[in-house]
Formats: C-alpha cells, sequence, structure tokens
C-alpha cells in the first residue's frame, strides 16, 4: 500500500472530485465534435472549472498554502512555505479531440521543494501518486521505472512542438537521433503522463523542451520516486526554470543524453 501523507490525501480527494466533472465533460465532448461550433470554447470552460474546483477543495483544507496555476497564474499564500502547482488538463488537445489521453496535475512543494505528487487520468482512473522518499505507485502498486540498458531496445516518449512554439529545429535534430537508434518512439500529448509512464517503466525515456513548471513538477517527482533520473538536456537539474526536461533510468540517461545532443 503506498504511504499517503495527510496532504497526499486531500490532492487525491480534490482530484477525484474534480475527475467526476471532467468525465461528465468528457463524454459531452462527441456531441460537440460535429457541432459548427466547435468544442474550443466549451474545452475552456472545462478547464477553469476543474482549476476552479481543485483550488477550492485544497484551499478548504489547506487554508494558507500558495498556488501555481496554469490558468490562474500565481497566487500567494499566507504559508509561505507552501505551494500547489497545477495544470488542471494536461492534454488540451487531446481532450478537445475525445482522445482519453489527459491528466489532472497537481505537486506540492515545502520550501520551494517537490514533496508530494498526484498525475490522474480520470478516464482510465489510473492514480499516480508520489510522496518524497516513500516511493511511487500507480493506484495500489509500487512503481519502478524500466530496467532496459540497450538503446536498440527502448521505447522513447517526446513532444513536438506545434504552432507557435518554439524549438523546431532542436526537437528535428534530436528526434533524427532517436528514431535511427532505439525501438521506437511515441508522442502521447500529456507531458504529465509521460513522466507517469517513464515512472511506471511504459516508457523507457521521455523528453521535451520549452514546458512549464505545471506540465512536469508532479512527473519529476514520480519519476525520482519511482528510482529514475530526471534533468534538463545540459544534465542539469533547471527544468522547472528553463522547461526543458529528460527523464530516464540511471543505466540510460548517459548515453541517451549524448544522443539527444548529438554527441554519438
Ligand atoms: C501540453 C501537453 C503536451 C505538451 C505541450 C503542453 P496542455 O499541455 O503537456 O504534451 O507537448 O507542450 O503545453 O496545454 O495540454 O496543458
Ligand atoms: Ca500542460
Ligand atoms: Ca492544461
Amino acid at each position: 500500500m503506498p504511504y499517503l501523507s495527510p496532504a497526499l490525501n486531500v490532492m487525491i480527494a480534490a482530484a477525484r472530485k474534480a475527475g467526476r466533472a471532467l468525465i461528465r465533460d468528457f463524454g459531452e465532448l462527441e456531441n460537440l465534435q460535429i457541432s459548427k461550433k466547435g468544442p474550443a470554447d466549451f474545452v475552456t470552460t472545462a478547464d477553469s472549472r476543474t482549476e476552479r474546483v481543485l483550488v477550492e477543495e485544497l484551499s478548504r483544507t489547506r487554508p494558507g498554502y500558495g498556488f501555481l496555476l496554469e490558468e490562474g497564474g500565481a497566487i500567494e499564500g499566507k504559508d509561505k512555505t507552501h505551494r500547489f502547482i497545477i495544470d488542471p488538463i494536461d492534454g488540451t488537445t487531446n481532450f478537445m479531440h475525445g482522445i482519453p489521453q489527459f491528466a489532472i496535475s497537481i505537486a506540492l512543494e515545502r520550501e520551494g521543494h517537490l514533496v508530494s505528487a498526484l498525475v490522474f487520468n480520470p478516464v482510465t482512473d489510473e492514480m499516480y501518486v508520489a510522496e518524497k522518499g516513500h516511493g511511487a505507485y500507480l493506484n495500489d502498486r509500487r512503481l519502478r521505472v524500466a530496467g532496459r540498458k540497450a538503446l536498440s531496445d527502448i521505447l522513447v516518449a517526446s513532444g513536438a512542438p506545434f504552432l507557435g512554439k518554439d524549438g523546431r529545429e532542436e526537437f528535428l535534430k534530436e528526434l533524427k537521433g532517436v528514431i535511427g537508434a532505439t525501438a521506437g518512439m511515441r508522442r502521447f500529448g500529456s507531458a504529465s503522463l509521460d513522466l507517469a509512464w517513464t515512472a511506471s517503466g511504459r516508457f523507457d525515456a521521455f523528453w521535451e523542451r520549452n514546458l512549464k513548471p505545471w506540465d512536469i513538477a508532479a512527473g519529476i517527482l514520480l519519476v525520482r520516486e519511482a528510482g529514475g533520473v530526471v534533468t534538463d538536456l545540459d544534465g542539469r537539474d533547471c527544468m522547472m526554470d528553463c522547461g526543458h526536461i529528460f527523464a530516464t533510468n540511471d543505466a540510460l540517461h548517459r548515453s541517451l543524453l549524448d544522443l539527444l545532443r548529438g554527441k554519438s
């Protein structure tokens, strides 16, 4: 059984409540897909409503904690030592297209360090949680990153920059290296789930550039607590500031980083 701190229990309850409404919205989308107006406005509403439910629930049980929200920005709390980092729907494009690969992502920082993490896909009912020093879990199952060591055996995930995003050239170079040397690559469209799937060993590695703290905060702790290594694309620790992230197991970190940087 996972060790769940009181704060993580509160995060789980909030995510389950917000997740119930999200599933209803997801069901509605089928009708909207074929409407002239399209689902975009509806999704924006679902995004902000989910965030509001999460903030209400978390503030009720943890009054004074600060927030960093994708939709609502930074909210300072009276308690300067704690902050929730939230992406209400990570994988909005999937959500909008009726693809069940999206998640609620919540991380808790204490004095600037990630201490609790949750990534929840309400459609598949997969609840990924981690507590610093107590491991990572998918529902009740302890997670461990994959143990593969040879580049030729591994499945690697990434996120491709889309219209309006920087980093196309870098991505294409990195992609070329990866597809020429590994067993395959996937682009599933939800960075928090990509990291959760790396923590659970489904993916051997994940990299992406230009992400935001709410895309990756929870996933970083999940991978680390599953025994993996998470750095930026220079092998350092600036992911939350620079937005570049690379997660894998210890054995692959050096060789795959070299591959991504065109050094092998
Ligand atoms: C996006 C997803 C996607 C990544 C994008 C993010 P959103 O978040 O995490 O996988 O490639 O860069 O913006 O917009 O769906 O919350
Ligand atoms: Ca996101
Ligand atoms: Ca989002």
